[in-house]
């Protein structure tokens, strides 16, 4: 495996995201397993914020504690639109994280992504960025939003997905070797369509009841 990817195997994650992959599992419970699921992968993804000392006074004592460093500021991107599943987990865990969205389509022609929404804060480039999309299959669609998001500059970039399949962690560590990128499971491969398998289905879909 390529030293820029974490599979992220923590057991609660692993048991949540079997419930999601299950063909029965409704629209509301796969959206409540997802929230659940993404404050277990901010909870890794934020490993090495660091840390300022802080002189506070608990009901005993004085004591030098731990605080986040003021000046270490947060941006989610969510890839619309199945990324909004993991925002909303996130944010609940980072709440004073600054959000954008990459809207992205794929041309049935060519096949090249072609953006169709795009807004992140304007003080971008004094923060560090995480990039939200549950599935990374072709990779095509995290390739092409990394690299518009690279122009932003942000003072870095992590991906993270909740699923990936082999060729889309191939082209996207080929494409930004230079983006760490977290996941919970490696599948086997992917269907004719571009369909993660076993996977669980069109992310979007089952997070918005829209099939
Ligand atoms: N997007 C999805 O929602 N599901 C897949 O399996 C692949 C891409």
């Amino acid at each position: 495996m390529h030293n820029q990817v974490t599979l992220i195997q923590h057991p609660l994650i692993q048991h949540k995201l079997t419930l999601m992959r299950k063909a029965e599992t409704s629209t509301t419970k796969f959206r409540t397993l997802l929230k659940e699921i993404s404050l277990l992968l901010a909870y890794e993804v934020t490993r090495d914020l660091p840390l300022k000392s802080e002189q506070i006074q608990t009901p005993l004592a004085s004591m030098n504690a731990p605080m986040l460093a003021p000046d270490k500021k947060l941006v989610l991107v969510s890839v619309m639109r199945a990324g909004q599943g993991i925002l909303d987990g996130m944010l609940e865990l980072i709440p004073s994280a600054r959000v954008g969205h990459i809207g992205l389509y794929r041309d049935p022609k060519t096949l090249i992504p072609i953006e169709y929404y795009f807004k992140v804060p304007h003080d971008v480039d004094k923060r560090d960025m995480l990039v939200v999309d549950p599935m990374l299959a072709t990779g095509n669609s995290a390739v092409a939003a990394v690299e518009r998001l690279k122009s932003t500059n942000p003072l870095s970039i992590k991906f993270v997905c909740l699923l990936a399949a082999p060729k889309g962690i191939e082209r996207f560590c080929q494409a930004h070797p230079d983006v760490p990128l977290y996941t919970a499971a490696i599948d086997e491969h992917l269907d004719e369509h571009g369909y993660i398998i076993p996977g669980l289905g069109d992310a979007g879909d089952r997070l918005f009841g829209t099939k």
